[in-house]
């Protein structure tokens, strides 16, 4: 733990444009030592959000904290909060042209960016025109602009659009190691599956509203359990499922019988008499929670789905 990490806090933080309230009352915090997930579909304010904590838009109402002080009062900000949002390069620049634009903004050497280039995996294409890199060499070299001072603190926004697989396991490995080495890592998503091995935490958003905050593990218990069972007699499987409460639906040569455990319903079958060659416990799907919570329509922050940390 040698980059002790700030906190990252919002409080009450709103903004809107116009008629369009693209932030709306919005308070959470981000540990350091952790990287925590900043969710929500297209248009439901996360860049807005890392723009007002990062000081570039100005909120309408709240404010945007790092350990206590508003981005825009740090003595050294890219030194202590790493960001990349909407990374804009110039397409005549090379990948190291780009890199030495920044590196005396952030005060850092030449050998700086070189070495950046390799952790991100870009020293062979050092010398080519930005303009011909593909998304995900963008999105590399957005990252390597970002750590260009070493900072404490790491805010990215959508870093997996573009990767292909094989570059979200690299920044999954990225981003875990920076958290293990104490930073504060806030990364955000529409896709909560392209970060789901990736994070500690979830903050998840809706229509610029707070809709969950809570470690990943205290979410997946809000997943809806599901069994597979396949019986000879279907037709009395199904019945006593409805008769315990629990939903069925017929899927291949079975049922998929929702809310219940494969322990619980194994024991109600054995207890009728029913049957049994096949009982299949499905894995929690955090996207079907995740799409529950960010529904449209859904009243904003039920409470007993915002779980306290
Ligand atoms: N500069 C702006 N002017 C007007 N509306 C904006 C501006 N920036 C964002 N919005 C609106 O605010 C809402 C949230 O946008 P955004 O923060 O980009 O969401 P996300 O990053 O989650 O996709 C959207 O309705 C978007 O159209
Ligand atoms: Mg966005």
């Amino acid at each position: 733990m040698t980059h002790s990490g700030p906190e990252l806090r919002v409080e009450g933080l709103s903004k809107s444009f116009g008629p369009v309230r693209a932030v709306d009352d919005l308070s959470f915090t981000v540990r350091p030592g952790a990287v925590t997930g900043f969710l929500g579909p297209n248009g439901s304010g996360k860049t807005t959000t890392l723009r007002m904590l990062l000081g570039l838009t100005a909120p309408t109402a709240g404010r945007a904290l790092v350990d206590g002080t508003p981005y825009a009062a740090l003595r050294r900000p890219a030194r202590v909060v790493g960001a990349s949002l909407e990374a804009g390069f110039h397409p005549g620049r090379t990948g190291l042209g780009h890199l030495e634009v920044y590196a005396p903004q952030v005060g850092v050497s030449r050998q700086r960016c070189r070495d950046l280039l390799d952790l991100v995996g870009l020293t062979a294409a050092a010398d080519r025109k930005v303009g011909g890199y593909s998304m995900g060499m963008r999105q590399r070299l957005a990252l390597a602009t970002t750590l260009l001072g070493d900072p404490p603190a790491v805010v990215l926004d959508e870093p997996a659009n573009g990767l292909d697989p094989e570059g979200i396991v690299w920044l999954r490995g990225l981003l875990r190691a920076f958290a293990a080495e104490g930073r504060t890592v806030l990364v955000s998503s529409h896709v909560l599956g392209e970060v789901q091995h990736t994070v500690d935490d979830v903050v998840i958003i809706a229509g610029g509203r707070l809709a969950h905050a809570s470690s990943l593990a205290a979410l997946a218990d809000l997943a809806v359990q599901e069994t597979l069972a396949v019986s000879p007699d279907a037709a009395r499987l199904a019945a006593l499922c409805r008769e315990r409460g629990w939903a069925v639906a017929p899927e291949g040569a079975g049922l998929l019988v929702s809310d219940v455990s494969a322990a619980e319903l194994g024991a109600a079958a054995f207890a009728a008499g029913v049957e049994l060659h096949q009982l299949t416990p499905r894995g929690t799907d955090l996207e079907q929670v995740f799409l529950r919570l960010t529904a449209p329509g859904r009243p904003a922050r039920e409470p007993e789905a915002v779980v306290a940390r």
